[in-house]
């Protein structure tokens, strides 16, 4: 996947190109491409001047750093005790089979990633799905499709 060398560019001018900066750099690179490929670390290790498996090192440690394409949009759904009782998992299947990806995956348009959770911690609105940070709760397969759509169209 190619990727645009100035957005990277412009992240490490903003960051005044400091190797002390590597988290914040990282963040800011996944929060314009939604997640960081190879290409760009190897950029950023260059301009840096630290090794690669060290910049990687960085990124397999905090969960929050993706190696993996990821979405425009981020879809969760709640599978803890109290969502799955309420049809969590029936929610997740629907969703998959709309969007043809398990979770876990991203839509080949990259547009959606889906994900699942084991609580949110707010399980008196379950069954819960998240998209982009927002909370929907009450969630029914229904509204669920009804959401991606809605999702979906807000970005054409
Ligand atoms: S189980 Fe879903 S929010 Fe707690």
């Amino acid at each position: 996947m190619e990727i645009d060398p100035k957005k990277i560019d412009y992240v490490l001018m903003k960051n005044r190109r400091d190797r002390n900066a590597l988290i914040p750099i990282l963040q800011d690179i996944q929060a314009e491409l939604n997640w960081l490929p190879e290409e760009a670390l190897e950029i950023v290790a260059l301009e840096l001047g630290i090794p690669l498996i060290d910049v990687y090192g960085v990124t397999t440690f905090y969960r929050t750093f993706s190696l993996k394409p990821r979405g425009k949009h981020i879809v969760t759904v709640c599978l803890g005790t109290a969502c799955h009782v309420r049809g969590g998992q029936r929610i997740t299947e629907t969703i998959s089979r709309e969007l043809k990806i398990n979770s876990g995956e991203t839509t080949k348009d990259l547009k959606f990633t889906l994900e699942t959770v084991n609580c949110l911690g707010c399980c008196a609105i379950g069954p819960i799905v998240v998209v982009d940070g927002e909370y929907y709760g009450g969630m029914t397969s229904q509204k669920a499709l009804a959401l991606l759509k809605r999702t979906g169209r807000e970005e054409a």
